[in-house]
């Protein structure tokens, strides 16, 4: 069965295509590499034993893509593309809503065409990659699916709006499943090594920002706030394994073409771990110092933010199951290995 993956040479969307892959599936990867690199197919290649195919293109291009789900008739369609940098959005908006809200509309055009004149699907079915952005400060911690949702910049506004339009589609056409999954804090690699998140310039997150003071690339980490009402005045994030998060877009996948109804769902740990707490753990990891030093406040940064997956086990049967330190000891695998990222070469 094939499977489009938008945005599938992404961070996000390679390790769910091995995920994909190892449950008998067939991604089709679809990107204009304007955020990745080529070189993550010969990675995929390397991990799977076999070549993944790919559509190099734009989904803002809706008549290519009518023509790519023509070619592949693919039983379900993953959407991962879209630009995901908070800072950048403020500083550019109209990038965010232009590549975010039009890509997604274009693809919706052209699966709602494809599936009037050929009726390729029975029903069509899509995935697509929110955030735990949408629940903006949240009143308390754990978050289930039903606090209020608002956003804080516009690339959290482009989800919310994104997720309206799913909802309104549905409304349209109640043949369409969709599943909407609200991701927590991905981290972490492929245990082979081989693929990873590669972030372009200064890394925005955390914990790719500290792998790299580990291998060196950067001098010494700002922990960004200190006097948080947390348990070390630092930061509570639920972090999640991305071969975690992978699979459970295989499980909602699976609900959506066997249970045939759309869902909204948290994709988390259920946990929260504080800034000096991943430091720590990528210390033990690495075997390396990780030199830091305490800043103010980053604008916009809640407190804490951590999901109740409840919903995920129940409905999906899905649950992660890596800790902390897989997901330290895999990102630093895969940062060691790779210590300037994909442009490191060949592994
Ligand atoms: P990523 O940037 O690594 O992957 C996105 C991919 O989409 C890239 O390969 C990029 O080249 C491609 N792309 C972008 N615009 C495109 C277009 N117009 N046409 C074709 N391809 C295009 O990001 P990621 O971390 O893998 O995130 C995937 C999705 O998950 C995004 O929608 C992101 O907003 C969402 N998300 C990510 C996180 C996170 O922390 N990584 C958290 C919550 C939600
Ligand atoms: N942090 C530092 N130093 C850094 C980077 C981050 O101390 O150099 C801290 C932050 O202040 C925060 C924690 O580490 O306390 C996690 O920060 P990240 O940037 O890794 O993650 P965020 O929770 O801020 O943001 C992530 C995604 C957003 C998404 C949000 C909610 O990057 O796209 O989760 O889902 F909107």
């Amino acid at each position: 069965m094939n499977i489009l993956l938008t945005g599938g040479a992404g961070y996000i969307g390679s390790h769910t295509c091995v995920a994909l892959a190892q449950a008998g599936f067939h991604p089709v990867v679809l990107d204009n590499f304007s955020n990745s690199s080529p070189e993550v197919l010969a990675r995929l290649e390397k991990i799977l034993g076999r070549p993944v195919v790919l559509e190099r293109g734009d989904i803002l291009d809706t008549a290519w893509v009518e023509q790519v789900l023509r070619r592949h008739a693919p039983a379900g369609v993953m959407h991962f593309a879209g630009d995901k940098a908070v800072g950048e959005s403020v500083a550019q908006p109209l990038k965010y809503f232009h590549n975010n809200i039009g890509g997604s509309i274009s693809l919706l055009r052209a699966m709602a065409s494809v599936h009037a004149a050929q009726g390729a699907w029975t029903t069509p079915a899509l995935v697509f990659s929110s955030s735990a952005t949408v629940y903006g400060d949240p009143a308390s911690v754990p978050i289930t699916e039903d606090f209020p949702r608002s956003h804080t910049n516009p690339y959290g506004h482009t989800k919310l709006v994104i997720e309206d339009m799913l909802a309104a589609v549905q409304r349209s056409a109640p043949d369409w499943r969709v599943g909407v999954l609200r991701y927590f804090n991905p981290v972490g690699a492929h245990p082979s090594g081989l693929i990873g998140e590669d972030p372009n310039g200064i890394p925005n997150n955390l914990m790719p920002y500290v792998t790299q003071v580990a291998v060196g690339r950067r001098e010494r980490l700002s922990v960004y706030g200190s006097d948080y009402p947390t348990r070390d005045g630092t930061g509570v994030r639920d972090y999640i394994h991305v071969m975690d998060l992978a699979e459970g877009h295989v499980a909602a996948l699976q609900h959506l073409l066997q249970a045939g109804e759309s869902f909204t769902v948290n994709l988390g740990t259920g946990l929260g771990n504080s800034v000096l707490e991943v430091v720590r753990a990528v210390e033990q990891a690495s075997g390396r110092p990780i030199p830091y030093q305490l800043a103010p406040r980053r604008a916009g940064d809640v407190a804490e933010c951590y999901a109740d997956p409840t919903r995920a086990r129940e409905l999906l049967g899905w649950k992660a199951r890596r800790s902390l330190q897989d997901m330290c000891t895999d990102a630093w695998r895969w940062q060691s290995a790779n210590p300037d990222g994909y442009r490191t070469g060949a592994a």
